[in-house]
């Protein structure tokens, strides 16, 4: 028989993102505001199709588009302009432990730049193009895939009949869903799409301040 399933996910996102975006940005030296400003998140995450009995499955799957704003030219690095290594304008967002990026595009004013390298290190995605400068203005990046580990973004737990996966996102924790900026305070608005196995459910909190459900003897939801 196939165990039941609760996905409890984005009620938590949601209530943490809030708090993600109350919190004040560390900036090492607070003089200095942030030059570049996420505007919007489309998220789409994916669990994996695995057995409930399996939670050993690590990996989760990522499709993300960010749109953000740059109020502040970004490069070039030298006035060298001839070293053309060290003249790829970059920027660098934060991540924990997310990986497999596949076909990572940046969109300016319609026009797709060209992305020399994505570099990625544990907690660091750096994003370099193929021209000196970033102007200011509006950019849509897209990470058409990318995978995250699950026991560094979500909690598995084994609920009597049933298996919760949850959120595990107090606000340190955002960049091992989706790559972020230095936590900015900024409002940042949110879509969130959630694919999962046919059998379970995806629950939210969604923005409203509906009661907390009871599920079981155990357990509670807020829709
Ligand atoms: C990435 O791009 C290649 C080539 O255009 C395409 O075949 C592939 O499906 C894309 N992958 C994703 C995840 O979008």
């Amino acid at each position: 028989m196939i165990p039941w399933l609760l996905l409890y996910l984005f009620g938590a996102v949601h209530s943490d993102l809030h708090k993600l975006l109350s919190t004040l940005p560390q900036y090492s030296d607070s003089r200095i505001p942030p030059i570049l400003r996420p505007l919007s998140y489309d998220l789409q995450l994916q669990l994996p199709l695995s057995e409930v009995s399996d939670p050993d499955i690590p990996l989760f799957t990522g499709r993300c588009v960010m749109q953000f704003e740059i109020n502040q030219q970004i490069g070039p690095e030298s006035a060298f302009i001839s070293d053309s290594t060290s003249n790829r304008a970059r920027i660098k967002f934060d991540i924990i432990m997310l990986d497999h990026f596949e076909n990572v595009s940046l969109v300016y004013n319609g026009n797709e730049l060209e992305i020399f390298n994505v570099q990625l290190t544990d907690d660091s995605m750096e994003l370099s193009v193929d021209q000196p400068v970033l102007f200011p203005g509006r950019y849509t990046m897209t990470i058409h895939r990318y995978k995250g580990l699950i026991g560094s973004a979500l909690y598995y737990r084994d609920a009597g009949e049933h298996a919760v996966f949850g959120s595990h996102l107090f606000p340190n924790r955002a960049p091992a869903v989706f790559p972020t900026y230095l936590g900015t305070t900024e409002k940042v608005t949110f879509s969130i799409t959630m694919v999962h196995p046919i059998g379970t459910n995806a629950l939210t909190s969604g923005a409203s301040e509906a009661y907390p459900r009871k599920i079981d003897d155990n357990w509670q939801v807020r829709d």
